[in-house]
């Protein structure tokens, strides 16, 4: 414990605490026969997350919270490995494992340092796990160690556009307005609240991935539908039809 950097040990003690208002979202999803993803639950068959067949492929969820989506990889037929930071998370991924007879390892840890060998997996995913609470100089070139030459890594996070127009108080809705700087975002904390989140901009994250061995396959910007719902108040749909406030990276690692 002692050993994890500071963002690591605060964002442990947070999602330990806050675990408990994910066990019933995450019920919900492993009950789920279509993936449905990001905070407006946009289906797999509308966006393409997933790629088509995983069948016999290994598989990591990097920050896999209550591992629903490391449960749709198992049921496509994915050998699959959850990492998480936080114990409580993990404790209701493991119920669910026990109720729905769907076991794979859960590993308690830091996605930016993962126990497994070089090149272990074809498919590396994380949905507003690592990819928004670990530090992305860490846990991409870590993700690029793990993966096979040709291996996929997703990951679905707030676009940049959102951060940018988020209030710092908490609960209150994204504006049409641009209320901090672009340049040089990184590790971003909000008064009042102890997380350590991550955000960059995606030039940052483009010579990033690039850097660290990846080619970019596409970045998707998530559109709701007209009548998509959230339970998350910091930004409403008419915002979110107008401006990407979700997005999706898809990269390779390079042969
Ligand atoms: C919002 S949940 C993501 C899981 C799920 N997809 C969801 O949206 O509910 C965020 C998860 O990231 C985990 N997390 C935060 N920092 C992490 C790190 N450095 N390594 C692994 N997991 C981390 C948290 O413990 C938490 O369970």
């Amino acid at each position: 414990m002692s050993d994890l950097p500071e963002h690591v040990r605060r964002n442990r003690a947070l999602w330990d605490d806050w675990a408990r208002h994910y066990v019933a979202p995450g019920e919900e999803s492993w009950s789920a026969d279509e993936p449905r993803w990001g905070i407006w639950g946009v289906p797999e068959s509308e966006i393409g997350i997933l790629p088509e067949n995983l069948v016999g492929t290994d598989a990591i969820e990097l920050g896999c919270g209550t591992a629903y989506v490391s449960a749709w990889l198992a049921r496509r037929g994915a050998r699959v490995v959850g990492i998480d930071n936080s114990e409580r998370q993990l404790a209701t991924a493991r119920r669910l494992q026990k109720q729905y007879g769907l076991y794979f390892p859960l590993l308690h840890g830091n996605a930016e340092a993962v126990p497994y060998p070089d090149q272990s997996f074809d498919f590396a995913i994380s949905e507003y796990g690592a990819c928004l609470w670990a530090d992305p100089q860490r846990w991409v070139p870590e993700a690029a160690r793990l993966l096979r030459p040709g291996g996929q890594l997703v990951f679905l996070t707030n676009s940049f556009l959102l951060t940018l127009c988020i209030p710092a108080e908490d609960g209150i809705a994204a504006t049409d307005r641009l209320l901090r700087a672009a340049f040089g975002v990184h590790r971003v904390e909000w008064p009042g609240d102890p997380a350590v989140e991550f955000h960059l901009s995606h030039g940052d994250w483009l010579r990033l991935l690039r850097r660290s061995g990846f080619d970019i396959d596409d970045l998707v910007e998530v559109r709701p539908t007209a009548d998509a719902t959230t339970r998350y108040p910091f930004v409403t749909l008419e915002w979110a039809r107008q401006w990407p406030c979700e997005e999706v990276w898809k990269a390779r690692r390079r042969a």
